[in-house]
């Protein structure tokens, strides 16, 4: 019967090792120990033995089924361990693997016409302001010396929002009315860049919005000519656009700049050529300029016998269109993602 044990132990050891999935083991455990097993047959025929006999081939028979038990117990273990690792195998997501998933975002190109601007602004030492978009009227037209009832007011298809007594307020027209609220907060020496969004009541068209943007340039300080006016535009624009292109300016008429002036640059498509986005000049119109109505330092606090200064205002859009060649100012502001995203 002993020999019998150590067969049963050594077959059953290598048996349960043998197994390669968990109902293997479950069947070969209940084979090897259960009920029907040869092990319980034996041990019923303990009894038949001498005692001696018994008590050795018991203690033996013992030590067979807590062998073979602990061969199942430690093939468990192994056997899980591998099912929970194919199982996590089988429910691991590949993160890494971008197919035509969610993309990043970007910023607006207006957005970063802006950033652009100011950057380039920022280098020339100037600081950037902001203000309102809903202005008085005094702000947008009056302290920038257009007098009631101008007609340069009606130059700008004004909105105007009720807000009742007692200013009357509108939608800013320009980013000007900004210029006053830097020189009422500020002593000169005064360098600023102003951005901002501006309205006018227009019918969108492939070259106007009712909503578009400016940025706005304001120098005060002492002894400030026309010729620093020139210098800046011209430094800026190369910084901006290249070495390439140059700027001139034109007479012109604003109330709150004398003289007044309107700027050009070198057309960036055919770079002074002459094409069709240029209508064959080579140049390009950008914006107004001039140097500040000594009415205008007086209403933003400004002693003009002491201070003198210039500025300077452009519609920022346009530079979005001829830096990437779009041809409809609308597209820029419809939303669709399928545009957006090629910038
Ligand atoms: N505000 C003017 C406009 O929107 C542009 C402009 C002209 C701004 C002359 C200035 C300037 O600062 O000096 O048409």
């Amino acid at each position: 019967m002993i020999e019998q044990l150590e067969h049963l132990e050594r077959d059953g050891v290598e048996a349960v090792a043998a197994t390669t999935d968990l109902d293997e083991l479950r069947a070969r455990e209940s084979e090897l120990l259960g009920k029907k097993s040869q092990l319980t047959t034996l041990k019923s025929g303990l009894g038949r033995l001498e005692p001696d006999e018994r008590r050795d081939a018991g203690a033996r028979l013992n030590e067979c089924r807590r062998q073979i038990e602990a061969a199942v117990s430690a093939r468990r273990s192994e056997l899980e361990a591998e099912a929970r690792l194919e199982r996590l195998e089988a429910e691991r997501l590949d993160l890494t693997e971008v197919i035509d998933g969610p993309r990043l975002g970007h910023l607006h190109l207006v957005t970063q016409a802006h950033d652009q601007l100011e950057d380039t602004f920022v280098g020339m030492g100037f600081t950037v302001a902001e203000g309102p978009e809903i202005e008085t009227e005094w702000y947008n037209f009056g302290a920038l010396n257009f007098p009631p009832g101008h007609p340069a007011r009606a130059m700008y298809d004004t909105l105007y929002v009720d807000y009742g007594d007692p200013e009357s307020t509108l939608l800013r027209t320009h980013t000007s009315p900004v210029q006053m609220r830097v020189m009422e907060q500020n002593e000169p020496p005064i360098y600023v860049v102003c951005p901002g969004r501006v309205f006018r009541s227009d019918t969108p068209d492939a070259s106007h919005m009712p909503v578009f943007h400016q940025i706005e340039g304001l120098v005060v300080d002492r002894g400030i000519t026309m010729a620093d006016l020139a210098g800046t535009l011209d430094e800026f624009t190369a910084a901006y656009f290249g070495r390439d292109i140059h700027t001139r300016l034109r007479p012109s008429y604003f109330p709150f700049t004398e003289p007044s002036a309107e700027f050009d640059i070198t057309c960036v498509i055919c770079e002074g050529e002459g094409c069709r986005t240029c209508g064959r000049t080579g140049w390009i119109e950008l914006g107004g300029c001039g140097m500040v109505h000594p009415n205008v330092l007086r209403n933003g606090g400004i002693d003009p016998e002491i201070y003198t200064g210039f500025a300077f205002g452009f519609g920022t859009d346009r530079l979005s269109l001829m830096r990437y060649g779009i041809s409809d100012l609308r597209d820029m502001f419809s939303n669709d993602i399928r545009f957006l995203r090629q910038f």
